[in-house]
């Protein structure tokens, strides 16, 4: 496996397998790396000749500074990781080298970014977009793998993609969860072990809102449960939730009962265990 740092270094080495017709799978990560990116990776892998992971804390997308400053850095275990299921290439740059200067670009992504995520972490998918077109651009992958998880990132990504025309296959994949149902996440290591036993708790609450769904109790009355529900566990707060259209992210509102739910429903939800801020989602598909 071989590992770089610099950006013009891995732009001629991938040049030279290009050249060669090699494709090239991409796994773009904050790095602390868990089974989540493993099974990203090990897809990349299966449908390309070349996978490589970018591993950068991009400080552009965190407009919290203690997230920033919290966010676990671990390249040698990563590292390892990544070398143990045969990941080929590791891009590590610095924020220097991604940041030569401030960057003043500005992504504004409408409706998408005005809710949930984009509601409240202001700034953030603007971080995410910078950071995503610079490293497509540097790895120009044939194809870009990402967890279904961050499931608005997905749909800015793909926004991206089309309207800029950025010539790679988008790949989403299934959210990696815990035996307990917990959403596999680089954040769940900055948790105690107390609240790692309370974190499963959002991926049940997602489940038996979609039952509600399922059993035509009105959206409205849904959301009010879930709400209700975690008011009375001490040590998580909830940010959010949402019962929004899988395709615009839009939260549907009112008294709507599952006849009336659009195709694929989207569920989602972020809370805080402590100073850790999880979120997770779940699609409901109805015909
Ligand atoms: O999902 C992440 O880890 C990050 O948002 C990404 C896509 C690597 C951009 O920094």
């Amino acid at each position: 496996m071989l590992i770089f740092h610099s950006i013009v270094a891995l732009q001629q080495y991938l040049d030279e397998q290009r050249k060669k017709g090699l494709t090239i799978g991409f796994v773009p990560t904050m790095g602390a790396l868990h089974q989540g990116h493993i099974s990203l990776i090990n897809t990349a892998k299966h449908n390309n000749d070349l996978a490589v992971c970018s591993i950068f804390v991009n400080p552009t997308q965190f407009n919290n500074a203690h997230d920033l400053a919290v966010y676990p850095r671990t390249l040698d275990a990563d590292s390892a990781m990544l070398e143990a299921v045969g990941c080929d290439i590791v891009f590590a740059p610095s924020a220097e080298e991604m940041y030569p200067k401030p960057t003043s670009l500005k992504f504004d992504f409408g409706d998408l970014e005005r809710v949930m995520e984009g509601q409240f972490r202001p700034g953030h998918f603007n971080g995410v977009g910078i950071v995503v077109s610079k490293l497509f651009h540097i790895v120009q992958p044939n194809k870009a793998y990402f967890g279904q998880k961050d499931l608005q990132q997905c749909a800015i990504i793909n926004c991206l993609v089309q309207d800029l025309n950025f010539d790679l296959e988008l790949v989403i994949c299934p959210t990696q969860r815990e035996n307990d149902g917990l959403a596999m996440s680089s954040r769940n290591r900055n948790l105690s072990p107390e609240q790692r036993a309370l974190a499963p708790t959002l991926y049940a609450c997602l489940q038996q809102a979609k039952t509600q769904l399922l059993d035509n109790i009105d959206i409205a009355t849904v959301k009010e449960n879930l709400a209700n529900q975690l008011d009375v566990i001490a040590g998580i707060e909830l940010e959010y939730f949402e019962i929004a259209d899988f395709e615009t992210l839009q939260p549907l509102s009112g008294v709507l009962s599952q006849r009336a739910l659009p195709t694929k429903t989207a569920l989602c939800i972020a809370a805080f265990l402590g100073k850790t801020r999880l979120i997770d989602n779940l699609i409901i598909t109805h015909s």
